[in-house]
């Protein structure tokens, strides 16, 4: 079977082409690279340079694909506050223009990128599929009108699962070597901590929340767990039926506990200063992922130290190239 893959030359994005081929699908990836980045795009699959708004290179790039998985959007919450008209354009009306293309050429299969932005600031931990959806960003706010989207156009017919991400971390070492996480800038913590150095420390966005240690909580996935339940997902879409479904490993650690993680693997001290609280980030937030237990059959195993450890040898990697 034939997979798009938009937003293919993405860190999420490339993992799974990379992961499909080697599973023995065909991809055809669509991309603008106005983030993402050409070379990690594996030579196998087909490669459409363009936009999501673009119909036309959506019509060329769905050509005898059965399936979408969709990936292509703006997904940086501060950048979202203060561009929230870019961020419609692009993760609403984009995916408006994509879900028309397939209705029109009948492809009726899709997986989408959603988030755990799309809940906000949560009443009660861990957050289920059916906490109350109040984003606080207007990334979240465009994820969640694209997840009801979705919904409508599942009435008609689409077969779709939402796959609502929280702290997505790691790399993979493709047959063609490690697909490393490359945002400009860089927000993430893992990435962002293994920089870190003396003259240029991590910093702790506020040791002052209410948790055991004052710094936030959240839930790490791996990266190759979380494109195995894309897989999963893609195999078990239903015509006419929406799922959506979280995917964390559902357990938290808080900003402390990643760093302590980091030293060990790096055999060193991550170099750290306590800064201000960083605007729009909620306390704790942790995945209740039952329902991806339940419905995709789907169990993650890789922990803390295995996300910290790959993306420290998938930079190593990249920077001796
Ligand atoms: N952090 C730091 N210093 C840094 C970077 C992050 O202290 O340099 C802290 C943050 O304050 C947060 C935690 O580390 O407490 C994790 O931050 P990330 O930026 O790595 O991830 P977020 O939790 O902000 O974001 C993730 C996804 C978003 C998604 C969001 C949902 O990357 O796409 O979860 O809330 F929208």
């Amino acid at each position: 079977m034939r997979v798009l893959v938009t937003g293919g030359a993405g860190y999420i994005g490339s993992t799974a082409v990379a992961i499909l081929l080697e599973r023995g699908y065909e991809v055809t990836v669509l991309d603008d690279c106005s983030t993402g980045h050409f070379e990690s795009v594996p030579s196998s699959a087909k490669f459409i340079s363009g936009s999501i708004l673009d119909s036309k290179a959506l019509a060329e790039a769905l050509a005898d694909c059965a399936a979408v998985i969709h990936f292509a959007a703006k997904s940086i919450v501060g950048e979202s506050v203060e561009k929230p008209d870019l961020y419609h354009e692009v993760n609403v009306e984009g995916t408006r223009r994509l879900l028309d293309e397939m209705a029109r050429l009948g492809v009726s299969k899709l997986v989408f990128s959603s988030t755990a932005a799309t809940y906000g600031e949560p009443e009660i931990i861990p957050i289920t599929e059916e906490s109350p959806t109040v984003p606080t960003s207007p990334y979240g706010r465009t994820k969640l009108e694209v997840d009801q989207m979705i919904t409508a156009e599942s009435r008609l017919g689409l077969a779709a699962v939402s796959l609502r991400y929280f702290n997505v971390a790691g790399a993979f070492n493709s047959k063609s070597g490690w697909l490393t996480e490359r945002h400009s800038p860089e927000t993430h913590l893992i990435p962002n901590l293994l920089r870190a150095s003396v003259a240029n420390p991590l910093k702790v966005f506020g040791n002052d929340w209410p948790t055991a240690d004052g710094t936030c909580i959240r839930d790490y996935v791996h990266v190759v767990d979380l494109i195995d339940a894309h897989i999963l997902a893609l195999e078990k879409l239903t015509a006419s039926k929406h799922e959506i479904i979280n995917l964390g490993s559902g357990g938290g650690y808080s900003v402390t506990q990643v760093i302590d993680a980091a030293a060990k693997v790096v055999g060193s001290d991550i170099p750290t200063q306590i800064s201000a609280r960083r605007s729009g980030d909620p306390a704790v937030l942790i995945a209740d992922i039952s329902k991806a237990k339940k419905v995709l059959g789907w169990i993650p195993t890789r922990n803390i130290k295995d996300m910290v450890s790959d993306t420290w040898k998938s930079q190593n990697a990249s920077a001796s190239k």
